[in-house]
Protein backbone atom coordinates (compact mmCIF):
# COMPACT_ATOMS: atom_id res chain seq x y z
CA UNK A 1 0.00 0.00 0.00
CA UNK A 2 1.36 3.39 -1.05
CA UNK A 3 2.59 4.91 2.02
CA UNK A 4 3.11 8.39 2.75
CA UNK A 5 4.58 10.69 5.96
CA UNK A 6 3.39 13.96 7.29
CA UNK A 7 5.03 15.71 9.93
CA UNK A 8 3.43 18.08 12.07
CA UNK A 9 0.07 15.95 11.30
CA UNK A 10 -1.18 16.31 14.60
CA UNK A 11 -3.42 19.52 13.83
CA UNK A 12 -4.22 22.03 11.21
CA UNK A 13 -2.70 21.59 7.75
CA UNK A 14 -0.87 18.50 8.63
CA UNK A 15 -4.17 16.45 10.10
CA UNK A 16 -6.25 17.81 6.75
CA UNK A 17 -3.73 16.64 4.44
CA UNK A 18 -3.55 13.07 6.61
CA UNK A 19 -7.25 12.59 6.39
CA UNK A 20 -7.14 13.32 2.23
CA UNK A 21 -4.13 10.84 1.50
CA UNK A 22 -6.49 8.36 3.32
CA UNK A 23 -9.53 9.09 1.22
CA UNK A 24 -6.90 8.44 -2.13
CA UNK A 25 -6.26 5.20 -0.38
CA UNK A 26 -3.05 5.79 1.04
CA UNK A 27 -1.23 4.62 4.15
CA UNK A 28 -0.21 7.62 6.14
CA UNK A 29 2.38 7.98 8.90
CA UNK A 30 1.53 10.56 11.32
CA UNK A 31 4.34 12.61 12.43
CA UNK A 32 4.46 15.11 15.55
CA UNK A 33 6.20 16.01 18.69
CA UNK A 34 3.43 16.91 20.74
CA UNK A 35 2.25 13.26 21.86
CA UNK A 36 -0.99 13.75 23.86
CA UNK A 37 -2.37 15.89 20.65
CA UNK A 38 -0.65 12.89 18.10
CA UNK A 39 -2.43 10.46 20.31
CA UNK A 40 -5.64 12.00 20.10
CA UNK A 41 -5.35 12.72 16.65
CA UNK A 42 -7.01 9.28 15.14
CA UNK A 43 -7.22 8.63 11.60
CA UNK A 44 -8.39 5.16 10.38
CA UNK A 45 -5.95 4.21 8.01
CA UNK A 46 -3.06 5.90 9.52
CA UNK A 47 -0.14 5.58 12.53
CA UNK A 48 1.39 7.88 14.57
CA UNK A 49 4.77 8.06 15.51
CA UNK A 50 6.01 10.87 18.70
CA UNK A 51 9.14 12.50 16.85
CA UNK A 52 10.76 15.94 17.00
CA UNK A 53 11.72 16.53 13.32
CA UNK A 54 14.70 18.78 14.46
CA UNK A 55 16.50 15.78 16.17
CA UNK A 56 18.61 14.04 13.95
CA UNK A 57 18.52 10.86 16.14
CA UNK A 58 14.75 11.09 16.74
CA UNK A 59 14.36 11.15 13.25
CA UNK A 60 16.43 8.27 12.20
CA UNK A 61 14.21 6.25 14.82
CA UNK A 62 11.67 7.39 13.06
CA UNK A 63 12.00 6.70 9.32
CA UNK A 64 13.42 2.96 10.05
CA UNK A 65 10.24 2.80 12.43
CA UNK A 66 7.97 3.94 9.62
CA UNK A 67 9.81 1.51 7.35
CA UNK A 68 9.39 -1.62 9.57
CA UNK A 69 6.09 -0.90 9.52
CA UNK A 70 5.47 0.19 5.96
CA UNK A 71 8.18 -1.60 4.03
CA UNK A 72 7.88 1.77 1.95
CA UNK A 73 7.52 5.21 1.91
CA UNK A 74 6.14 6.87 -1.23
CA UNK A 75 5.66 10.42 -0.50
CA UNK A 76 7.52 12.71 2.27
CA UNK A 77 5.35 15.82 3.21
CA UNK A 78 7.24 17.71 5.28
CA UNK A 79 4.57 20.48 7.15
CA UNK A 80 5.87 20.77 10.74
CA UNK A 81 6.45 24.36 11.25
CA UNK A 82 6.71 26.57 14.08
CA UNK A 83 5.66 30.42 13.75
CA UNK A 84 7.48 33.24 15.97
CA UNK A 85 6.78 36.97 14.70
CA UNK A 86 9.00 39.88 16.32
CA UNK A 87 10.78 42.76 14.76
CA UNK A 88 14.66 41.88 14.09
CA UNK A 89 15.49 43.63 17.59
CA UNK A 90 13.85 41.89 19.52
CA UNK A 91 14.52 38.36 17.87
CA UNK A 92 17.63 36.94 20.14
CA UNK A 93 19.39 33.92 19.14
CA UNK A 94 17.57 31.20 20.57
CA UNK A 95 14.09 32.34 19.04
CA UNK A 96 16.15 32.49 15.59
CA UNK A 97 17.42 29.16 16.14
CA UNK A 98 14.06 28.02 17.22
CA UNK A 99 12.65 28.95 14.34
CA UNK A 100 15.09 27.22 12.02
CA UNK A 101 15.25 24.17 13.87
CA UNK A 102 12.04 22.79 13.00
CA UNK A 103 11.23 24.79 10.09
CA UNK A 104 14.50 24.64 8.21
CA UNK A 105 16.59 21.57 10.19
CA UNK A 106 13.66 19.45 9.98
CA UNK A 107 13.00 19.52 6.19
CA UNK A 108 16.80 18.94 5.87
CA UNK A 109 17.04 15.86 8.43
CA UNK A 110 13.62 13.97 7.32
CA UNK A 111 14.25 14.16 3.48
CA UNK A 112 17.72 12.94 4.11
CA UNK A 113 16.44 9.88 6.37
CA UNK A 114 14.00 9.30 3.88
CA UNK A 115 16.09 9.50 0.18
CA UNK A 116 16.95 6.03 0.08
CA UNK A 117 13.21 4.77 0.71
CA UNK A 118 11.84 7.67 -1.60
CA UNK A 119 14.50 6.56 -4.49
CA UNK A 120 13.21 3.10 -4.35
CA UNK A 121 9.59 4.33 -4.63
CA UNK A 122 10.30 6.80 -6.98
CA UNK A 123 7.98 9.01 -4.57
CA UNK A 124 7.68 12.39 -4.31
CA UNK A 125 8.64 15.66 -1.54
CA UNK A 126 5.87 18.46 -0.61
CA UNK A 127 7.90 20.73 1.47
CA UNK A 128 5.73 23.56 3.05
CA UNK A 129 7.02 26.74 3.19
CA UNK A 130 4.84 30.00 3.29
CA UNK A 131 3.84 32.97 1.59
CA UNK A 132 6.00 34.33 4.30
CA UNK A 133 9.04 33.00 2.13
CA UNK A 134 7.86 34.62 -0.81
CA UNK A 135 7.96 38.23 0.27
CA UNK A 136 9.47 40.09 3.03
CA UNK A 137 7.50 41.78 5.63
CA UNK A 138 7.30 43.24 8.83
CA UNK A 139 8.37 41.16 12.08
CA UNK A 140 8.63 37.67 9.84
CA UNK A 141 12.68 37.75 10.36
CA UNK A 142 12.91 34.38 11.65
CA UNK A 143 9.82 32.59 10.27
CA UNK A 144 10.02 34.49 6.35
CA UNK A 145 13.98 33.66 6.41
CA UNK A 146 13.43 29.98 7.18
CA UNK A 147 10.60 29.58 4.45
CA UNK A 148 12.69 31.20 1.82
CA UNK A 149 15.18 28.64 2.81
CA UNK A 150 12.81 26.13 2.30
CA UNK A 151 11.73 27.02 -0.50
CA UNK A 152 15.41 27.24 -2.28
CA UNK A 153 16.32 23.66 -0.30
CA UNK A 154 13.43 22.00 -2.62
CA UNK A 155 15.34 23.46 -5.47
CA UNK A 156 18.63 21.68 -4.56
CA UNK A 157 16.62 18.70 -3.42
CA UNK A 158 14.74 18.35 -6.63
CA UNK A 159 17.60 19.06 -8.96
CA UNK A 160 20.13 16.10 -6.81
CA UNK A 161 16.90 13.34 -6.65
CA UNK A 162 15.24 13.97 -9.90
CA UNK A 163 17.60 11.23 -11.29
CA UNK A 164 16.19 8.58 -9.09
CA UNK A 165 12.59 9.39 -10.59
CA UNK A 166 11.90 11.54 -6.88
CA UNK A 167 10.28 14.57 -7.92
CA UNK A 168 10.06 17.32 -5.20
CA UNK A 169 7.71 20.32 -4.93
CA UNK A 170 7.19 23.53 -2.34
CA UNK A 171 3.77 24.83 -1.45
CA UNK A 172 3.65 28.12 0.17
CA UNK A 173 0.27 28.34 1.82
CA UNK A 174 -1.33 31.91 2.38
CA UNK A 175 -3.26 32.66 5.74
CA UNK A 176 -4.98 29.72 7.43
CA UNK A 177 -7.05 29.65 10.63
CA UNK A 178 -5.21 26.94 12.30
CA UNK A 179 -3.74 27.37 16.03
CA UNK A 180 -0.17 28.36 14.34
CA UNK A 181 -1.58 31.35 12.75
CA UNK A 182 -3.94 32.43 15.55
CA UNK A 183 -1.45 32.45 17.25
CA UNK A 184 0.68 35.55 15.68
CA UNK A 185 -2.26 36.73 13.50
CA UNK A 186 -3.51 39.76 15.45
CA UNK A 187 -6.77 41.58 13.87
CA UNK A 188 -4.43 43.84 12.48
CA UNK A 189 -2.50 41.12 10.75
CA UNK A 190 -5.72 39.28 9.50
CA UNK A 191 -7.51 42.90 8.10
CA UNK A 192 -4.22 42.83 6.11
CA UNK A 193 -4.61 39.86 4.71
CA UNK A 194 -8.22 40.49 3.62
CA UNK A 195 -6.94 43.73 1.90
CA UNK A 196 -4.40 41.74 0.15
CA UNK A 197 -5.64 38.75 -0.69
CA UNK A 198 -7.51 38.83 -3.90
CA UNK A 199 -9.92 36.13 -3.14
CA UNK A 200 -10.47 38.38 0.20
CA UNK A 201 -10.69 35.50 2.70
CA UNK A 202 -8.44 32.74 4.67
CA UNK A 203 -7.72 29.91 2.89
CA UNK A 204 -8.71 26.40 4.48
CA UNK A 205 -6.49 23.29 5.67
CA UNK A 206 -8.50 21.23 2.88
CA UNK A 207 -7.80 23.57 0.18
CA UNK A 208 -3.74 23.03 1.12
CA UNK A 209 -3.97 19.74 1.57
CA UNK A 210 -5.56 19.14 -2.08
CA UNK A 211 -2.55 20.22 -3.88
CA UNK A 212 -0.25 18.43 -1.49
CA UNK A 213 -1.55 15.20 -2.10
CA UNK A 214 -2.12 16.26 -5.78
CA UNK A 215 1.68 16.85 -5.91
CA UNK A 216 2.21 13.60 -4.57
CA UNK A 217 0.35 11.56 -6.91
CA UNK A 218 1.01 10.33 -9.90
CA UNK A 219 -1.22 12.71 -11.85
CA UNK A 220 1.74 15.86 -11.09
CA UNK A 221 4.42 12.82 -12.44
CA UNK A 222 6.24 15.52 -14.66
CA UNK A 223 6.23 18.26 -12.17
CA UNK A 224 9.34 19.02 -10.03
CA UNK A 225 11.60 21.86 -8.53
CA UNK A 226 8.08 23.95 -8.42
CA UNK A 227 7.29 26.26 -5.66
CA UNK A 228 3.45 26.84 -5.76
CA UNK A 229 1.45 29.54 -4.20
CA UNK A 230 -1.63 28.31 -2.37
CA UNK A 231 -2.85 31.89 -1.55
CA UNK A 232 -5.92 33.14 -2.43
CA UNK A 233 -4.03 34.96 -5.25
CA UNK A 234 -1.69 37.14 -2.62
CA UNK A 235 1.49 36.65 -4.30
CA UNK A 236 0.60 37.55 -7.81
CA UNK A 237 -0.93 40.94 -6.75
CA UNK A 238 1.39 44.50 -6.04
CA UNK A 239 0.30 47.30 -4.31
CA UNK A 240 -2.98 49.36 -4.23
CA UNK A 241 -5.78 46.23 -4.27
CA UNK A 242 -7.69 47.70 -1.72
CA UNK A 243 -7.73 51.45 -3.15
CA UNK A 244 -9.02 49.93 -6.91
CA UNK A 245 -11.50 47.14 -5.48
CA UNK A 246 -14.82 48.05 -7.30
N1 LIG B 1 -1.66 28.43 9.07
C1 LIG B 1 -1.11 29.30 8.24
O1 LIG B 1 -1.63 30.42 8.08
C2 LIG B 1 0.13 28.96 7.47
C3 LIG B 1 0.53 29.82 6.46
C4 LIG B 1 1.68 29.53 5.74
C5 LIG B 1 2.41 28.41 6.06
N2 LIG B 1 2.01 27.58 7.05
C6 LIG B 1 2.84 26.40 7.34
O2 LIG B 1 2.05 25.24 7.31
C7 LIG B 1 2.62 24.25 8.17
C8 LIG B 1 1.54 23.70 9.10
O3 LIG B 1 1.09 24.76 9.91
P1 LIG B 1 -0.33 24.79 10.65
O4 LIG B 1 -0.85 26.15 10.44
O5 LIG B 1 -1.14 23.60 10.31
O6 LIG B 1 0.21 24.76 12.18
P2 LIG B 1 -0.25 23.95 13.48
O7 LIG B 1 0.45 24.64 14.61
O8 LIG B 1 -1.73 23.80 13.53
O9 LIG B 1 0.40 22.52 13.23
C9 LIG B 1 1.79 22.35 13.22
C10 LIG B 1 2.11 21.01 13.86
O10 LIG B 1 3.52 20.81 13.78
C11 LIG B 1 3.97 20.25 14.99
N3 LIG B 1 5.40 20.55 15.16
C12 LIG B 1 5.98 21.75 15.37
N4 LIG B 1 7.30 21.62 15.51
C13 LIG B 1 7.58 20.30 15.40
C14 LIG B 1 8.77 19.53 15.46
N5 LIG B 1 9.97 20.11 15.69
N6 LIG B 1 8.68 18.20 15.30
C15 LIG B 1 7.49 17.60 15.08
N7 LIG B 1 6.33 18.27 15.03
C16 LIG B 1 6.37 19.61 15.18
C17 LIG B 1 3.10 20.89 16.05
O11 LIG B 1 3.10 20.13 17.26
C18 LIG B 1 1.74 20.93 15.34
O12 LIG B 1 0.98 19.77 15.60
C19 LIG B 1 3.79 24.94 8.90
O13 LIG B 1 5.01 24.60 8.27
C20 LIG B 1 3.47 26.41 8.73
O14 LIG B 1 4.63 27.22 8.80
C21 LIG B 1 0.89 27.83 7.77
Amino acid sequence: MKTAIVTGAARGIGLATTKLFVEEGWQVAMIDRDAPALMEAKVPGAFQVVCDVSDPAAVEHMVSDVLERSGRIDALVNNAGVADFGPIAETDFERWRDVMETNLDGVFLVSQACASALAESRGAVVNIASISGLRASTLRVAYGTSKAGVMHLTQQQAAEWGEHGVRVNCVCPGPVRTKLAMAVHTQDIIDAYHDAIPLNRYGSEEEIGNVIVFLCSDKASYVTGQVIAVDGGFQSTGIGLPALRG
